[in-house]
């Protein structure tokens, strides 16, 4: 009988993390260290992510923040071959990085729509662009994408955003159906409103009270609460992990029954 600890045991796996020094994306790192990967953090804050990478080290992670900008393709390729150079190879990628903007098209300005889509949807390309085949080299792995519950459904003013993570949703299928070949699976997690710097910061551009709008924003969700940045770094673990060795092409919703 297998041991029940091989299914989520992560040893000697390398992870690569994008947006990992913030809210989710740092939540990951944490998750997916503690059970043995590591874990590349990708981000563009490197003063944050530097702070990260030593408090994280001392706390016995293998972790090694990289500065990269995943709306820019030199970036992602260096990163790519970064990682490979540093840690041999790469067997898990959380494309996590994204930013919102509310407003609804009338109101976006051009370049409000190039961010978004940019930094959540090309990014994820771009990077899956140079790490496939070093995963495949590898003889597979996992990637996972950050869609949203609005990557599924529509929403109020974020028009730029909602379109981006339908697209990663979508994007998330073609890539399955593409890679599965090389023993690639991809899938998306789909969060639901989880207290991270990104979901307070939407309150502020909406000029609601933060308290207010978080408390706002659990309201009639059948499980009633908030998600944590864990939350969703569970359910990275699993697509991860050897638990979902057959599953590929999905988008699981993380969201406390929101869109239920
Ligand atoms: N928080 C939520 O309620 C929620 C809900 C659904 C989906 N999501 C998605 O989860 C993901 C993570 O969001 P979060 O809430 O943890 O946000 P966050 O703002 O806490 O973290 C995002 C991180 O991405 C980094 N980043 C931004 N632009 C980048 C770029 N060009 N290249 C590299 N890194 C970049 C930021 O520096 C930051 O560290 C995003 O894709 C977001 O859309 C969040």
């Amino acid at each position: 009988m297998a041991n029940r600890k091989d299914f989520l045991s992560l040893d000697g796996k390398v992870a690569v993390i994008t947006g990992g020094a913030s809210g989710i994306g740092l939540a990951t790192v944490k998750k997916l260290g503690d059970f043995g990967a590591k874990v590349a953090m990708v981000d563009v804050n490197e003063k944050e992510g530097k702070r990260l990478e030593e408090e994280l080290n001392k706390e016995g992670l293998e972790v090694k923040f990289y500065k990269c900008d995943v709306t820019s393709n030199l970036e992602c390729k260096d990163l790519a071959e970064n990682v490979q150079k540093d840690f041999g190879r790469i067997d898990i990628l959380f494309n996590n990085a994204g930013v919102a903007r509310r407003k609804s098209v009338v109101d976006l300005e051009e370049k409000e729509w190039d961010i978004v889509v940019d930094v959540t949807l090309k990014g994820a390309y771009l990077m899956s662009k140079y790490i496939i085949p070093i995963m495949a080299e590898g003889g597979g792995g996992s990637i996972i994408n950050t869609g949203s519950g609005w990557g599924l459904k529509g929403g109020d003013d974020a028009a730029a955003y909602c379109a981006a993570k339908g697209g990663i949703v979508n994007l998330t299928r073609a890539m399955a159906i593409d890679h599965g070949k090389d023993n690639i699976r991809v899938n998306s997690v789909n969060p639901g409103d989880t207290d991270t710097p990104l979901l307070r910061d939407e309150g502020r551009q909406l000029g609601f009270n933060e308290e207010a709008f978080l408390k706002d924003s659990a309201k009639g969700r059948p499980l009633e609460r908030l998600g944590t940045p864990e939350d969703i770094a569970n359910s990275v673990l699993f697509f991860a992990s050897g638990l979902s060795e057959w599953i590929t092409g999905a988008a699981l919703v993380v969201d406390g029954g929101g869109i239920a």
